[in-house]
């Protein structure tokens, strides 16, 4: 039976009560509480209990250490700028630590369980030293869910403890709904930077040496030297895709890297779709799309990580575990996500490595004309002749979902919604159309599993290198990629009829024109596409039946009112045999990479596929 609040009424705002006297009885919580804060040696434990009071007691710290700046143009909310090595997440430093290498498979780097504990062990040793150590208990998810998705995040970081409590449903709540004995995921941060006796603190405390470090066996993460959002937040990335995925190969459900909105047709008829996207490429734009074609109506359920498991009645339903949105900043403005822009401006949001205005408000790329002058990102006078952007090109900011005007109602169902269509989607200035339907499942398994992006700034590394990123999950499979495909495979087979699962679409919002343009215009235009999505679904609209699938003529997209010639309309549709020709063999050695373990449908999509282009 679940303990209510009212078991532990302590004073979790006194940090003395830690250990001493700890708002819960949880057992197994209140041991590892313990272990960790041995092995730390923090200077005080504090509890979250995820209320407005401690929302401004961190924040307050916060900008008192310097870590956050005020932005007084928008109501209760701040600006964090990271130490400039410490902006994305770190790929090269992210580990999979299965007890079979082969579990992790060949696009996640493995290191053996046991090793990895002993090294972060001798890193954490003492790595709290003078910092207050916050137990963050949330819940991915609603919490109404038949069985919550509990966890409990160990940081030394009050932005990370903050950033909770926009993005995660945490506190005082959940760990009433947690009892004395609910399963939750171990998640260990610390950014790794002790403090000495007298040393005085840096803004941005990080260090070096980073390890972002998943043990899928037992369900457990542990995350050193990084406070950026995607290496520190780790109910988002590390839990809710990674873990999230592998609990999701052994229970029957799905983890995704995508969207989720609700279209309503001027007919009033309702769908559900989810878009997988590799990072910064449009996830987050497409959720909060505002149409440009009359009568047609979006709204948000979700927009970074899906939940997808069978309904009772047979069909897939996805759920959001966030409980706020950590976007990408620059290009968002009123003309391209007029939606995002309306839900920071009620405030009580976090922005990270943005620009400041002279008048107190954030700025960053794409937002229009700049201002004749600016504080940058890393705190400099900037003004439009500087060398460097003003915001870094991964700058975000960190809001709340309950404050996105278009947000569904059904955003907190634990049940989630049934999905009518998935698209599939990257930035590519060549080669793949605008949009292109599926034949069936196994076919949309392979366009999610041969998707390929050019790299963004979302990650450290190299920019705009065209890399396979498997349904835009590249970086957080939690398991070996080769079983995820064949997981994805298996749940169109576990359907009761395969004409209950989502149809599949593959998009490109970024094909580009010889002399560098984008062909097609992007953001509330996507609607169109969209429309014909839905059309395709009611047996309506028109296709071409191409060798990769099925494709709108260009009749049957409505670019009613769209300032798009009819060279570029069909530039940005069009299948060019020669293109994919040179996308095969790419496709082959991506293919090879996964040996014996690639399901054979796959292999057999692809000789399909080459039969149709004729170049076998
Ligand atoms: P993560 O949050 O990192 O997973 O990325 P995301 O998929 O949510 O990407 P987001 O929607 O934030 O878009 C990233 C960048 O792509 C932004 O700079 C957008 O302005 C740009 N973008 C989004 N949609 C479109 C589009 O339809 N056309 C063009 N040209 N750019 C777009
Ligand atoms: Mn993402
Ligand atoms: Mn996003």
């Amino acid at each position: 039976a679940a303990e209510t609040a009212a078991d532990s009424a302590v004073d979790t705002a006194d940090p003395a009560v830690g250990l001493t006297h700890p708002p819960t009885r949880h057992h197994r919580l209140l041991a590892w509480v313990g272990e960790v804060a041995e092995l730390t040696d923090p200077d005080q434990i504090v509890w979250c209990d995820g209320s407005r009071a401690e929302w401004e007691r961190l924040t307050a710290e916060l900008v008192a250490f310097g870590t956050l700046v005020p932005v007084p143009a928008k109501p209760d909310s701040f600006l964090a700028r990271t130490d400039p090595t410490d902006v994305a997440r770190v790929e090269e430093r992210t580990f999979i630590c299965s007890e079979d290498p082969e579990d992790a498979g060949p696009t996640n780097n493995w290191t053996a369980p046991d090793y990895m504990r002993e090294t972060m062990t001798g890193l954490y040793r003492g790595s709290m030293r003078g910092r207050t150590m916050y137990v963050v208990p949330f819940c991915m998810g609603s919490l109404d869910a038949d069985e919550p998705m509990f966890g409990v995040e160990l940081t030394d970081s009050a932005y990370v403890a903050a950033s909770m409590h926009i993005m995660t449903r945490m506190g005082t709540e959940v760990l009433a709904k947690m009892g004395s004995s609910a399963d939750f995921v171990k998640c260990l941060h610390s950014v790794g930077a002790p403090l000495e006796p007298g040393q005085s603190d840096v803004p941005w405390p990080c260090n070096e040496t980073k390890y972002i470090s998943h043990f899928p066996g037992d369900r457990e993460i542990w995350s050193f030297g990084s406070g950026y959002g995607g290496n520190s937040l780790l109910g988002k990335k590390c839990y809710a895709l990674r873990i999230a995925s592998a609990i999701g190969r052994d229970e029957g459900w799905m983890a995704e890297h995508m969207l989720i909105l609700r279209l309503t047709s001027p007919e009033g008829r309702v769908y559900h779709v989810t878009g997988a996207f590799p990072s910064a490429c449009g996830k987050t734009n497409l959720a909060m799309l505002e149409p440009t074609i009359p009568g047609w109506k979006v709204e948000t359920l979700g927009d970074d990580i899906a939940w997808l498991r069978f309904g009772e009645d047979g069909r897939l339903w996805a759920s959001n575990p966030e409980y706020g949105f950590f976007g990408v900043a620059p290009g968002t403005d009123y003309h391209t996500n007029p939606n995002a822009m309306r839900t920071i401006a009620k405030g009580h949001t976090l922005f990270t490595n943005v620009a400041l205005t002279d008048d107190g408000d954030v700025w960053w790329e794409g937002m229009g004309e700049a201002p004749a002058h600016l504080i940058d990102w890393k705190g400099r006078d900037w003004t439009p002749d500087s060398e460097e952007p003003s915001s870094h090109p991964n700058s975000r900011f960190c809001t709340p979902i309950k404050q996105c005007p278009v947000l569904a109602e059904q955003y907190d169902d634990p049940r989630g919604v049934p999905i009518d269509a998935i698209l599939f989607g990257g930035r590519r200035a060549t080669t793949i159309p605008l949009v292109t339907q599926a034949r069936d499942w196994v076919h949309g398994v392979y366009m999610g599993a041969t998707l390929s992006s050019e790299t963004t700034a979302a990650a450290t590394g190299e920019v705009g290198v065209v890399r396979r990123d498997p349904m835009a999950m590249l970086p957080f499979i939690g398991y070996n990629a080769a079983d995820y495909f064949g997981h994805w495979i298996a749940m169109g087979k576990a359907a009761t009829d395969e004409a209950l699962m989502p149809q599949v679409f593959y998009v490109n919002w970024f094909r580009r024109s010889e002399d560098g343009r984008f062909l097609w215009p992007g953001f509330g235009e996507n609607s169109r596409v969209l429309k014909w999505v839905v059309e395709r679904l009611e047996g309506r609209a028109e296709a071409v039946e191409t060798p990769i699938g099925y494709c709108p003529t260009p009749a049957a997209l409505d670019v009613d009112g769209l300032d798009l010639t009819e060279a570029d309309l069909e530039a940005v549709l069009k299948v060019d045999p020669a293109e994919w020709a040179e996308e095969v063999p790419l496709v082959e050695s991506w293919f090879a990479r996964f040996g014996d373990r690639l399901p054979t449908v796959l292999w057999a999509e692809l000789d399909a596929l080459k039969q149709r282009l004729g170049t076998q």
